[in-house]
């Protein structure tokens, strides 16, 4: 068992544009986030992801960086940066960013100098196909409204790549010049003394650059198609030596490939790449709109459990800005269970091998907000899919559907910190707006009741740091056929809990192997458990922890 601090980490997830704004002008700010470290503190996480903060124009919120190493005039100054940075390190909390770096914003010096002309030093810093070899093998864009992620540029007479929306044309990771760029940003965050990298849409980096036609279908496979490419594990150990290794840092690859082997190539040690990887199979149950089965639930977490117990490191998460509301999505918002829920999936977050990932709400038990008209949508990825779904003449009442489900907009609605107007976000006009169940989910309401969900999260994260089992301790399935209940053992050394969490809205009786001697509740999201003989009778959404003989 390899320690390391990032295995024992809880970590935060700050949304910044969305966090706490303090100038008035309804977008989130670092000051923001500096006034707030205490609460954060109070949590017990270790470490803050901060979604991108760069300079950007803000086609994908932050996603679209303009310049590297200047911060978005919206969210403030170097010189904020820079006290938000020791602050947090004064409360021993460590500060992971988002390095995005797949693409940049066409607003880029690079780009401008490498659209300008076809000889320019720069031309080679982005995948560009030439007009008159007639049209490129088609590829599709997540965010264009027309899904090509070839667009036309007349300055040249040529096509650039964009896989996401056609202000963020994708760098050109062949070129050596390139990575060099990037470890120059890297090191330059890291001279600040920062603490590791999320490393955005990573996944894609290196590609087949001939560009070849794929086969009908391969939007279906798109990791396979579009990322893992034939270099991007030498690129990473290039990484690794000339920038990772010379620092005590976390890395962690949005995604993991699109097979085990991919996932345990990238954070296996030996090879020197990256730290952890999240994988997208858990949050993609659950994302139509007939909810999801518990049992393909536990089976994903398990097998990833499994696949990586032995070498790498996973992630743990049920939620982040580009998904909906963990309670909304895998447990139930409605008044009666919504509390209940939410606890019982920070229960299974934080009792997990893996490290465990925080959205921020989601200690608060924050909703989906159930918009209805597409004009209080923000997000490009839904305001382009509207688009296109209308000129594909699609079914528009389905489609509004899901996207009231689905829309990443759903988590970016403002932090609810108290009773007053905006949930204290803001005293402007919030850029997004707030849930209206501000009154009853927020920090200040919360923070005077014992029994809500954010003490609750507190506990847990206590409990967590007490016990290295919920950390190293190796994981076991039980009953994996049960449809309602998830229950799991941890054991390291001589050391042994169960994890009991009842997944529904209805009450079930579990009954224990003979094994499974059970000593003392260790936590109890309802403090109330109720034993007979070797049956254990859970009520709606209840979660304990047993501490075994
Ligand atoms: C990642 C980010 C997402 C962003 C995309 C493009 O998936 O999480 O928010 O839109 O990359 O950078
Ligand atoms: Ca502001």
């Amino acid at each position: 068992m390899n320690k390391k601090w990032w295995k024992e980490a809880v970590i935060y997830q700050i949304y910044p544009r969305s966090f706490k704004d303090t100038n008035g002008d309804g977008v989130g700010d670092l000051r923001g986030i500096i006034e707030k470290l205490d609460y954060i503190k109070s949590l017990g996480v270790d470490v803050i992801w901060l979604n991108p903060i760069y300079a950007s124009p803000n086609d994908d919120n932050g996603y679209d960086i303009s310049d590297y190493k200047a911060i978005m005039d919206e969210f403030g100054t170097m010189d904020d940066f820079d006290e938000m940075l020791r602050e947090m390190h004064k409360r021993n909390i460590r500060l992971v960013m988002d390095l995005v770096v797949n693409h940049s914003s066409d607003e880029h010096r690079w780009f401008q100098e490498s659209r300008s002309s076809r000889d320019n030093p720069y031309r080679d810093y982005y995948h560009w196909w030439p007009a008159e070899k007639g049209k490129p093998a088609p590829r599709f864009s997540f965010f264009d409204v027309n899904s090509d992620a070839w667009m036309y540029d007349s300055t040249t007479n040529a096509y650039y790549l964009h896989y996401f929306s056609r202000k963020q044309p994708d760098l050109k990771w062949e070129n050596p010049k390139v990575r060099q760029e990037v470890y120059d940003i890297m090191r330059f965050w890291l001279a600040k003394g920062i603490d590791g990298f999320r490393m955005d849409a990573f996944q894609y980096v290196s590609k087949d650059t001939t560009f070849k036609p794929l086969p009908e279908g391969y939007e279906k496979d798109i990791i396979k198609y579009y990322g893992m490419g034939p270099n991007l594990h030498e690129y990473l150990q290039e990484m690794n030596r000339e920038v990772i290794s010379q620092y005590d840092i976390m890395t962690v690859a949005e995604g993991a490939g699109s097979t085990f082997e991919d996932a345990i190539s990238l954070v296996d040690p030996e090879r020197k790449e990256l730290d952890m990887v999240y994988h997208f199979e858990g949050m993609d149950i659950g994302n139509g709109l007939g909810g999801y089965s518990l049992k393909e639930f536990k089976e994903v977490y398990s097998r990833w459990d499994n696949a990586l117990a032995d070498k790498g490191w996973l992630s743990i998460f049920l939620a982040n800005h580009d998904v909906p509301r963990m309670v909304s999505k895998f447990g139930n918002d409605g008044d009666v269970f919504r509390q209940a829920s939410s606890k019982m999936l920070n229960t299974f977050i934080l009792s997990m091998r893996g490290t465990p990932y925080c959205y921020y709400g989601d200690e608060l038990g924050m909703t989906n907000i159930d918009f209805d008209d597409i004009s209080d949508y923000k997000d490009i990825s839904a305001i382009n899919s509207y688009q296109a779904a209308k000129e594909a003449g699609k079914d528009m009442d389905e489609f509004m559907k899901k996207l009231n489900f689905l829309s990443r907009d759903n988590a970016r609605t403002p932090m609810q910190w108290d009773t007053t107007s905006y949930a204290g976000f803001t005293n402007g006009t919030p850029w997004l707006a707030v849930n209206p169940n501000f009154k009853a989910i927020n920090v200040e309401v919360e923070n005077n009741d014992p029994a809500s969900c954010l003490n609750y999260f507190r506990k847990m994260v206590q409990l967590r740091k007490e016990y290295p089992v919920f950390v190293y301790g190796d994981y076991e399935l039980l009953f994996p056929d049960h449809e309602q209940v998830y229950a799991y053992t941890r054991e390291l050394d001589d050391e042994k809990v169960l994890v009991l969490l009842n997944f529904s809205e209805k009450p079930v009786k579990v009954t224990l192997p003979a094994n499974v001697k059970l000593k003392e509740v260790m936590i109890d999201n309802m403090d109330d458990d109720e034993v007979e003989g070797s049956d254990v009778n859970l009520k709606p959404y209840q979660a304990i922890i047993y501490l075994l003989l």
